[in-house]
């Protein structure tokens, strides 16, 4: 029979110090999410909408980076992109700041600390042609029910409230001020949120409302842009 240790909840990656995220060694430990395939859709989502941006710069703003994972695939897909990515955590932002050093060699990517936008002044009102998030969106019942290598993951980066919904309904609420005319917010969601987060989309104005699903056929990423 096997006994069970404490290394059994402890995740591979944790275990090993890194995850492959769009082909890149990414630095993971306790103190960050480990990057999920399904936020791999995220990025190409949203990467597919910024490179038919033809500008000299693009800025974006990701709210949750974790190990930063999401901004630096960002960075690389999208050469004239200029990133702010948000952490709430400062130990995650640690990590961050470790896996930037290495892949963000054009220093596209700018850490802050942040919770939602509160960093962001009136100076970056209508600055944002994207704001990209994958927050934590996990309610009461399913964090309850998840498994033990899950929840040696930080709380911080998985529990969305009662709901699932506290922080997707922040930056739905506060993106628009930050977007410029015709700017889009690309959000990953729980696998049962689609219809809540696009009911927040429409009370908060954004149009062309499309969602995306991923490899096990739910609805997990969701885009709204703001008209303009
Ligand atoms: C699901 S993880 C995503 C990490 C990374 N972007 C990824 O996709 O792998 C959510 C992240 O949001 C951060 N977070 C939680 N609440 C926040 C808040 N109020 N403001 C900013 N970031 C927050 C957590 O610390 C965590 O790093």
């Amino acid at each position: 029979m096997k006994t069970e240790t404490k290394s059994d909840s402890i995740p591979m990656q944790y275990r090993e110090g890194k995850t492959a995220f769009m082909g890149m060694d990414i630095k993971v430990d306790e103190r960050v999410l480990i990057p999920r395939p399904e936020t791999e859709l995220l990025v190409e989502v949203a990467g597919d909408i910024l490179k038919q941006i033809h500008r000299d710069n693009v800025y974006i703003a990701e709210v949750g980076t974790g190990s930063g994972a999401v901004a630096i695939a960002l960075a690389k897909l999208i050469d004239n992109a200029n990133i702010v990515a948000a952490d709430i955590s400062r130990d995650a932002l640690v990590i961050a700041a470790e896996n930037v050093d290495r892949f963000d060699k054009n220093g596209q990517i700018k850490l802050v600390h942040s919770d939602v936008f509160s960093f962001f002044s009136q100076d970056f009102c209508g600055k944002f042609d994207a704001i990209v998030s994958n927050p934590p969106y996990v309610s009461e019942n399913d964090y309850g029910a998840l498994d033990e290598w899950v929840l040696a993951e930080p709380k911080t980066a998985l529990y969305g409230g009662p709901e699932g919904m506290d922080i997707l309904k922040k930056i739905i609420s506060e993106s628009m001020e930050l977007l410029s005319p015709g700017g889009f917010v690309a959000l990953e969601i729980g696998y049962d949120q689609s219809e809540k987060v696009k009911k927040e989309l429409r009370a908060n104005d954004f149009i062309e409302i499309k969602s995306f699903k991923d490899f096990n056929g739910h609805e997990r990423v969701i885009v709204g842009r703001k008209s303009g």
